[in-house]
């Protein structure tokens, strides 16, 4: 704690900490955003939490998140890893890291992902196969309930496997299953209680069975992966790159005959990327997926007017990407699933690059700070009904689709989310096509108002497990 009476001063205000444990009792560590949320009303728009010992600074509401993200992107644009991080990753790939590793890790995953066709068209037919492959899969229920969670997930991730190792993986390859099952595990096991206090108290954690759990399922991912780098190895093309793999190993390849010995472009990055493209980029879309499919559920009203629009618009041919800007109504739906699901509730964790006076507090270098995304996808002052599923937040009174600035599941800022365009356009195809096929009705003897709407305890909030009946329409 450094409390001297100068800096103190200036601090942002929060509740008093106990020493060692700070603000840990006040805080609800399942739903910490919650607390966060309820501390902002009191302490304004940037207050102090101390996590144990370790100092937070929170950013609340659209207006102070912006000002911080996006106008001072520099100085609140590192990432903070926490302690669960550093055990097993030093600082590489793009989503722990900092400086010219990850400077250079994200461009080149950026270009290449575009490369191979994130936000382009031979994406949306990647996309849009999927889907099928999707619905086939609910087919197979006849209409009876199915839990969402695996299907949704594999089909999810087979967008990220093809743009990275260039091929796609049956449902049933238990490679594949394998890989993306233990990547979900690992993102539900990070959040949970035990961690958070492990990230405060590494030296009385280090036993806990949970943190084993994680590196267990980490070093079985990383081994798999190696597995299939080495056959990509062994028939990789430098003219024709199948994905982001063989991108990189044609780059470092050119780097090593260059006689560029300190590259960043080294096996160890190749690995750390990797992961990080698939536990942020699985997880976090088909969740918003599956929140999209219940309410619908919920709100069977909405869901008629989606396919009223569906129909009206296209009939029964496939949706494509263009086809959006004629979708106004299923858009907003879309847009409003996002922010009430409120999927990455406080973001990930950030740290200023430098000492800065920010709204007339003083905040130092390598501070850790919490963009707390939900007090700007909840923020009152931006929306006209906040905690409720209202797709006109995104409409105009003539019904036509409106942006609207505290729209920012993505984040903001030099951290921005790397695969917003990649994930706006699965969420489309996906959501679209799942519509246009079926009906989405609750399990037999379940009403609408008895679907549980509360979020699962995870580091990203999915629904609670559920059931629901895809209901073929033709
Ligand atoms: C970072 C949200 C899909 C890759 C983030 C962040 C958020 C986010 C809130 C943290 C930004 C910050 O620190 O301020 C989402 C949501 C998604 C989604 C809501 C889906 C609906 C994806 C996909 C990919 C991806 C599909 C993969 C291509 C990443 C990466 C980062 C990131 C690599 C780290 C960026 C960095 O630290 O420089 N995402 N994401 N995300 N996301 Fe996403």
């Amino acid at each position: 704690f450094s409390f001297s009476s100068q800096e103190n001063e200036r601090d942002p205000p929060g509740p008093k900490p106990l020493p060692l444990l700070g603000n840990l009792l006040q805080l609800d560590l399942k739903r910490p955003y919650n607390t966060l949320l309820k501390f902002s009303k009191k302490y304004g728009s940037v207050f102090t939490v101390y996590l144990g010992p370790q100092k937070v600074v929170v950013l609340a509401g659209y207006k102070t998140v912006k000002e911080a993200l996006v106008n001072n992107a520099e100085e609140f644009g590192e990432r903070d890893p926490m302690q669960i991080m550093k055990d097993f990753n030093p600082g590489l790939g793009v989503l722990w890291s900092n400086g010219d590793s990850w400077k250079e890790m994200r461009r080149f995953a950026l270009t290449n992902l575009r490369d191979f066709g994130m936000g382009k068209k031979a994406c949306e037919d990647k996309i849009i196969e999927e889907s099928h492959y999707l619905i086939d899969v609910f087919k197979k229920f006849k209409g009876e309930a199915l839990d969402t969670t695996h299907p949704v997930n594999y089909a999810v991730s087979n967008i990220i496997c093809s743009m990275v190792y260039g091929s796609r993986f049956e449902y049933d390859d238990p490679e594949f299953t394998s890989l993306v099952d233990r990547t979900n595990r690992n993102i539900q096991l990070v959040a949970s209680p035990s961690i958070q206090v492990y990230n405060q108290f590494p030296w009385i954690g280090k036993w806990f069975g949970v943190r084993n759990e994680i590196l267990k399922l980490t070093e079985a991912n990383k081994k798999q992966n190696l597995r299939l780098f080495s056959r990509l190895k062994e028939t990789l093309n430098p003219d024709m790159c199948r994905g982001f793999v063989d991108a990189f190993l044609v780059r470092k390849q050119q780097l090593e005959e260059s006689g560029n010995t300190k590259s960043h472009f080294h096996d160890a990055n190749l690995l750390m990327t990797v992961l990080n493209l698939f536990a942020a980029g699985t997880d976090t879309t088909a969740t918003t997926l599956r929140w999209a499919l219940l309410l619908m559920v919920k709100y069977p009203k909405i869901q008629e007017q989606v396919r009223e629009e569906l129909n009206r618009v296209i009939g029964s041919r496939q949706v494509q990407v263009e086809d959006r800007k004629n979708l106004p109504f299923t858009d907003a739906v879309i847009h409003e699933t996002q922010r009430l699901a409120n999927i990455v509730p406080m973001a990930l964790p950030h740290k200023t690059s430098q000492d800065i006076t920010f709204q007339g507090y003083f905040i130092k270098k390598g501070t850790t700070v919490y963009p707390l995304l939900t007090s700007v996808l909840y923020d009152e002052k931006e929306w006209e009904r906040p905690h409720t599923f209202y797709p006109a937040h995104f409409l105009d009174k003539d019904g036509k689709f409106v942006k609207r600035d505290a729209f920012m599941p993505f984040s903001a800022g030099r951290r921005i989310c790397l695969g917003e365009s990649l994930a706006r356009m699965e969420l489309f195809i996906f959501f679209t096509t799942l519509l246009q096929h079926f009906r989405f009705t609750p399990p037999p003897g379940v009403s609408e108002d008895e679907l549980d709407l509360t979020p699962r305890v995870g580091f990203t909030l999915s629904p609670s497990p559920h059931k629901l009946c895809a209901v073929l329409r033709i």
